[in-house]
């Protein structure tokens, strides 16, 4: 009897210290959340944070965006070839109030200036922020006026807070000045909504090395999905009047055309952001494709997070068994496909991310490889080179491929890392596969070579 009480009360105890621990555990991060929430001017931060750039409406136009989590009331940055030798130039902007969807409802200020007319091919150095508190020295360079210059990028999908391999070999790519601009196809942070949008702050500081000092310009995946892309959409401000869900860029003989396959998944968001997406991308790559805009850039390359073919057996819709959205349009309508619009207008390269993995196409239309030659197939091919490099390194990890690889697969790797492109000249492309895993390693390269470009129809 006397052992019974005993383990009776030594149970209750343990319940309730338990339950007094839990208790603590929930009070100590209510404390924090309210510390973080309060918003007290002694402990407000006015420091800017999540630095990064983008190209604005010209490449003379630098858009530099950044955030604050007390609001500032001023939006300002200072610039000069040489900050401290020269006298400054101060720009200022505008700031919106971001709101997390998420419990918490977190919110902060995202900054955005515009450095317009900036001179061609020069560096400056710049720090954001406010007479409350202002950002670092960072630098950029500006690219080259005109058509004919080579640009380099970095292009990649995919790329996470954790996990995130390939960011320190683009940090010190980009840091040695080997790029003109970053490419990110989508996936963000894995996801930027995550823990109250703390994963998208964290993801933000986490590439700040690299996007304060080259643009970064992004597309959204469907990890950007959550309330309607509100994340992607106020921490990116990419050029144009899409809202950064589409627009395009004249980056030397290219044009470079930004576009999200995810108004064909997330339909709940509106049918009219497909139609209105579908409508501008009809007017751009038609305006692309005039003789005399082809004759000054000849090179149209797009680039949108989900792929029209890949080579993994346990995709949604691109195995080769349906229809893909993006290749075919809507199902059974097959309307706003995008295979037959980009075939039409002539479109050169299409990059892709999404799968876990890089694989680089024969030129393909419709199922069928389209060669140049037996001996040269990306000499003169009759259809776009697609490319899918979504292997930057995100907590998914890498995806495998299929037993038995389809016909329109002409490399493929799983290892970790990016593509770099360089577009030497009106004929020429080059690209190369960097390998994170192999130590950086090129572990497939080659030339795109085309003589005439424009339609294949
Ligand atoms: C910003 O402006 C608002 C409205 O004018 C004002 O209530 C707030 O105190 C100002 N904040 C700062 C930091 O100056
Ligand atoms: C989602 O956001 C877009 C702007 O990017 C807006 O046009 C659309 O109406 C929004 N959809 C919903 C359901 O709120
Ligand atoms: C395209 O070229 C590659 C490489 O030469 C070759 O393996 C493939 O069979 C060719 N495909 C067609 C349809 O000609
Ligand atoms: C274009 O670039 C390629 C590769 O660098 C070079 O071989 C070729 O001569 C260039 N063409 C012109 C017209 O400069
Ligand atoms: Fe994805």
């Amino acid at each position: 009897m006397v052992n019974l009480t005993l383990l009776f009360l030594t149970l209750a105890l343990c319940v309730a210290s338990t339950v007094q621990r839990q208790l603590k555990l929930e009070e100590d991060i209510n404390v924090h959340q309210n510390l973080e929430q309060q918003q007290d001017p002694s402990i407000v931060h006015y420091q800017p944070e999540q630095v990064h750039l983008a190209f604005g409406d010209s490449l003379q136009d630098i858009v530099v965006t950044w955030s604050t989590r007390s609001s500032t009331n001023q939006s300002l940055v200072n610039f000069a070839q040489d900050y401290v030798h020269d006298p400054l130039k101060s720009v200022s902007g505008s700031w919106q109030f971001f709101q997390d969807g998420g419990k918490q409802a977190r919110t902060q200020y995202i900054h955005k200036v515009t450095l317009p007319s900036l001179k061609p091919d020069t560096h400056y150095e710049y720090s954001c922020g406010s007479d409350m508190g202002w950002s670092a020295i960072y630098s950029f360079k500006t690219p080259p006026a005109g058509e004919n210059w080579s640009p380099s990028l970095a292009i990649y999908g995919d790329m996470g807070n954790e996990n995130a391999q390939s960011l320190a070999r683009l940090q010190q790519d980009s840091q040695l000045g080997m790029y003109d601009a970053i490419i990110h196809v989508g996936d963000f942070a894995y996801d930027m909504d995550s823990n109250d949008a703390r994963v998208g702050d964290e993801f933000m500081r986490q590439i700040e090395t690299l996007a304060a000092y080259v643009p970064y310009m992004v597309c959204p995946g469907n990890h950007e999905e959550k309330y309607n892309f509100s994340n992607y959409r106020a921490r990116f401000n990419m050029p144009g009047d899409g809202d950064s869900l589409w627009y395009s860029f004249n980056m030397g003989p290219v044009h470079f055309v930004s576009f999200s396959t995810e108004v064909y998944y997330f339909i709940n968001y509106g049918m009219k952001l497909l139609t209105k997406q579908f409508e501008w991308l009809e007017r751009d790559l038609a305006e692309a494709n005039l003789p005399e805009n082809r004759a000054k850039r000849p090179w149209i390359i797009t680039y949108g997070h989900r792929p029209m073919y890949c080579s993994d057996d346990k995709e949604y819709d691109c195995d080769g068994k349906l229809e893909t959205y993006i290749r075919k349009g809507l199902p059974t309508l097959q309307w706003f496909g995008l295979e037959d619009l980009f075939y039409k207008h002539g479109v050169d390269i299409e990059f892709f991310a999404h799968e876990h993995f890089y694989t680089r196409l024969w030129p393909i239309y419709d199922f069928k490889v389209y060669n140049g030659s037996a001996e040269a197939p990306y000499t003169n091919p009759k259809a776009p080179i697609q490319i899918i490099t979504g292997s930057a390194g995100c907590k998914e990890n890498r995806e495998p491929f299929s037993n038995v690889l389809p016909f329109w697969n002409a490399f493929h790797s799983n290892d970790y890392g990016y593509t770099r492109l360089k577009a030497h000249n009106a004929t020429h492309l080059h690209f190369e596969q960097v390998s994170d895993d192999k130590d950086g390693q090129i572990v497939d390269s080659f030339w795109v070579i085309k003589e005439k470009h424009g339609s294949y129809n």
